[in-house]
């Protein structure tokens, strides 16, 4: 037993919160390598429901390390707003729980206000993305301009840095005629943030080093899903951070080998938030059914999340690219009564099968889905416990899954609490101390 990756496999909202927090009892350390506030990800605990969008969804077990790597970008406001979110929930959230990597890039409020003007300027062309100031916070730091978290140590620093990043913004804020910077008070605010968040900062590299040669075990939690990574999801309708596996290693300052198996969590039907091409989608009642059932509104925007058939050509090029050992299935419960459930099993383009899944989304848009009918479970799954419980017709449903993507399923979650889930036992054995998991799942 060892370290796992927990990552979604579709366009994100897969259910990676429930998950990894259902097998956080298994690990000491919970460690987010990607993203920001723009992930989404719940979890609900004895019918209280709780979102997280920066914190590792590891928080709500005590003694769980929850680590944010330096491959997030960070906006102090809503870092703090989710810590004093947990903290009024009775969930300790103090620098003793979490850890922040001081080479996290930090989101300055130019970051929002300069990206709803390149949205803008797209028009019919936009991402559709959380405008939350994530891309442009990945665009400074690779344009080498990023003022990151370790910057709040020193002043002086901060200063110099901020004035830096005003002198080169100014000219294109006039241009869109945007609000003029304040260098001034943008310093003020941040050196606020830098009293508050310097307790939590952290050479994060050493601290996951220093933890796994004590024999700690790490959770690595992706944010997103595999087809929103910024080079192998459908470009330019992607996320701006590594989603899929490598991002991990870059993520927290990691080798590759500390990562020991991969688990994908793949949702029975597809969504998507925001535009881009999508093969399986219903626009349509079935569409809004499934929606509406599965409560497929974003987390974090509130948006009516696009819904569509099961897609195993893009699953199976997730599994590829992230090297997945195991799915856990979520949702099925969801179709549970539709009827035959149609399944995407490849794709034809200008009348010719494809081989693969094509990132471009100047292919993906025009390709036709080959779909097959699978048979339907009338009955609901909420009440299994085990796999001898679940109805056979589902079981099958599994099994054709699983040789279309080529990856065992482990773990299927059949409702949104912890205990709605049903393990595969043999499929978890050398990922997971399922014994562990179980332990606390009956506290
Ligand atoms: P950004 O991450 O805000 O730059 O948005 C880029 C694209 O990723 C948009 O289509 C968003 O809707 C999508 N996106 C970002 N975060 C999430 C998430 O947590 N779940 C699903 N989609 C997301």
């Amino acid at each position: 037993m060892a370290n796992l990756l927990v990552l979604g496999t579709q366009w994100g909202d897969e259910g990676k919160g429930k998950i990894v927090d259902l097998l956080t009892p298994a690990f000491e350390v919970v460690a987010r390598y990607q993203g920001g506030h723009n992930a989404g990800h719940t979890v609900w605990v004895r019918g209280r429901k709780i979102v997280l969008h920066l914190i590792p969804s590891g928080i709500l077990h005590p003694g769980t390390l929850c680590v944010i790597g330096n491959g997030l970008v960070i906006s102090p406001a809503a870092f703090f707003t989710e810590t004093a979110d947990l903290e009024a929930q009775g969930v300790d959230a103090s620098p003793g729980r979490i850890a922040v990597s001081r080479g996290a890039h930090l989101i300055m409020p130019w970051h929002p206000l300069s990206e709803r003007v390149s949205e803008d300027r797209r028009g019919e062309k936009k991402i559709g993305t959380t405008c939350r100031g994530i891309g442009p916070a990945y665009e400074d730091k690779a344009a080498r301009l990023g003022v990151r978290a370790g910057d709040l140590a020193d002043l002086s620093v901060l200063r110099e840095k901020i004035a830096d990043n005003v002198a080169a913004k100014d000219p294109v804020f006039r241009a869109f005629g945007l609000p003029a910077l304040d260098a001034e008070a943008i310093f003020r605010e941040y050196a606020g943030w830098a009293e508050k968040l310097g307790p939590y900062l952290r050479d994060v590299s050493e601290l996951l080093d220093e933890r796994m040669k004590r024999g700690d075990r790490v959770l690595f939690e992706g944010a997103q899903g595999a087809l929103l990574d910024l080079d192998h999801g459908t470009y330019p309708f992607v996320t701006s951070s590594s989603s899929t596996a490598g991002g991990a290693a870059t993520g927290l300052g990691v080798g590759p080998r500390t990562i020991h198996g991969v688990l994908g969590i793949t949702k029975a039907y597809t969504t998507r938030v925001g535009c881009g091409p999508f093969p399986t989608e219903l626009d349509n009642e079935t569409g809004r059914t499934i929606g509406s059932r599965g409560d497929e509104f974003g987390a974090t925007t509130g948006r009516a999340r696009r819904c569509g058939w099961f897609d195993a050509v893009a699953v199976r090029y997730a599994c590829r690219v992230n090297g997945v050992d195991r799915i856990a299935l979520t949702k099925p419960d969801v179709l549970a009564g539709l009827g035959d459930i149609p399944v995407c099993t490849g794709y034809r383009y200008k009348g010719r099968p494809l081989k693969s899944f094509p990132a471009e989304p100047w292919i993906l848009k025009d390709v036709v889905p080959e779909y097959r009918k699978l048979p339907g479970w009338p009955e609901s799954l909420h009440r299994a416990a085990e796999p001898a419980s679940l109805p056979k017709t589902f079981v099958d449903y599994v099994r054709v899954l699983e040789d279309l993507v080529e990856t065992k399923v482990a773990i299927v979650s059949t409702g949104v609490e912890r205990g709605e889930t049903v393990f595969f036992e043999s499929e978890l054995r050398g990922l997971v101390d399922l014994a562990k998991v179980r332990a606390a799942a009956s506290v």
